[in-house]
């Protein structure tokens, strides 16, 4: 099988592993920086050019395509999949995972637990929604466009008000939540490929802080996932129609809360702390979609998908 990687980079951790992954399996893996793919809609149909010239041969691609090229990127996902190519993931499910709003909107709508959330374009009726989160304390959460831009914790009815009011002044949507303390200090993420939790990483924040993000200093190490997490988990991938994601979860008595999925995540911690060959799965899962042995014999001719320009 040809595995193209669509990624800025080989040097990344993530697209380093899955090129590994496919090669200790036999196949033929390359990376292509979705910057340097040409898409042509001609009579021919749509047809892909890599730096002008042939597109290299594809059976399956795995974008990874990082939230700053996500317009361009996406397109060309969506190139391939027009050319007939399966790919984990499709272009809609990784937009739809990059709407924040939208994931809880459609998570909530499926019977997936999500924290209790309120949306507002305005501050009134600002009692009624700290009523329907479940009282304060609360999170507000700033988006720009599809993107979060930040947390903030309110104790006080006041701190919500003055913030809720600074945020819409400044033209941003927010989203009010429930506070959810997770039981044994931390959230959980689970890793979901293919339809199945593969790793789960307890994610705890730095002394002081919220963020349970490693740029913000936390600490991860390997969870086991109770089945209704895991449950949960697997629900929310297929809701989005992720094949490969990250969902990260509040693990809150009376079941996990969803409150955010992740079309493109980072496996280094995955696999570090879960010693899970979490490449190796998607790998394994790209196969399938493929119809390709799991160990490939030799090397595959693989399919054409673009010709050179004229
Ligand atoms: N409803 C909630 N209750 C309690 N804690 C929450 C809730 N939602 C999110 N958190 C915590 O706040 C942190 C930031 O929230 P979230 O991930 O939604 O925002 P983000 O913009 O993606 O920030 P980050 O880049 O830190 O992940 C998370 O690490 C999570 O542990
Ligand atoms: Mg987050």
């Amino acid at each position: 099988m040809h595995v193209t990687v669509l990624s800025r980079s080989a040097a990344i951790f993530t697209t380093r592993r899955i090129v590994e992954a496919a090669r200790a399996r036999g196949h033929v893996a390359r990376v292509v920086d979705p910057l340097q793919v040409e898409m042509r809609l001609g009579r021919a149909g749509p047809e892909l050019f890599h730096r002008g010239a042939h597109f290299p041969a594809t059976d399956v691609g795995v974008p990874r395509i990082a939230p700053s090229i996500s317009q361009y990127g996406l397109a060309v996902v969506n190139h391939l999949q027009l050319l007939g190519l399966p790919v984990l993931n499709g272009a809609p499910a990784i937009g739809l995972a990059r709407n924040k709003m939208r994931v809880l909107q459609l998570l909530s709508a499926s019977g997936v637990k999500v924290p209790r959330t309120v949306m507002a374009s305005e501050p009134s009726g600002l009692r009624e929604m700290v009523r329907h989160v479940g009282g304060l304390p609360v999170l507000v959460k700033l988006l720009r466009g599809n993107e979060r831009t930040g947390v903030i914790v309110c104790e006080t009815r006041q701190a919500l008000e003055s913030a809720l009011e600074a945020i819409l002044r400044l033209g941003q949507n927010t989203m009010v939540q429930q506070y959810v303390r997770g039981r044994r200090g931390g959230d959980l993420r689970a890793f979901v490929v293919g339809g199945r939790a593969v790793a789960a990483l307890r994610r705890r924040p730095r002394v002081g802080r919220l963020s349970r993000n490693l740029g913000q200093g936390a600490r991860f190490e390997r969870a086991d996932l109770d089945p209704e997490a895991e449950r949960a988990a697997v629900a929310a991938a297929a809701v989005i129609g992720l094949e490969v994601c990250a969902v990260d979860m509040l693990d809150a008595p009376g079941g996990a809360r969803v409150f955010e999925v992740h079309s493109s995540p980072g496996i280094r911690e995955a696999e570090e702390a879960c010693g899970v060959d979490v490449a190796g799965a998607i790998v394994e899962r790209a196969a399938e979609l493929v119809g390709a042995p799991p160990v490939a014999r030799g090397r595959g001719k693989g399919r054409k998908v673009a010709r050179r320009p004229s």
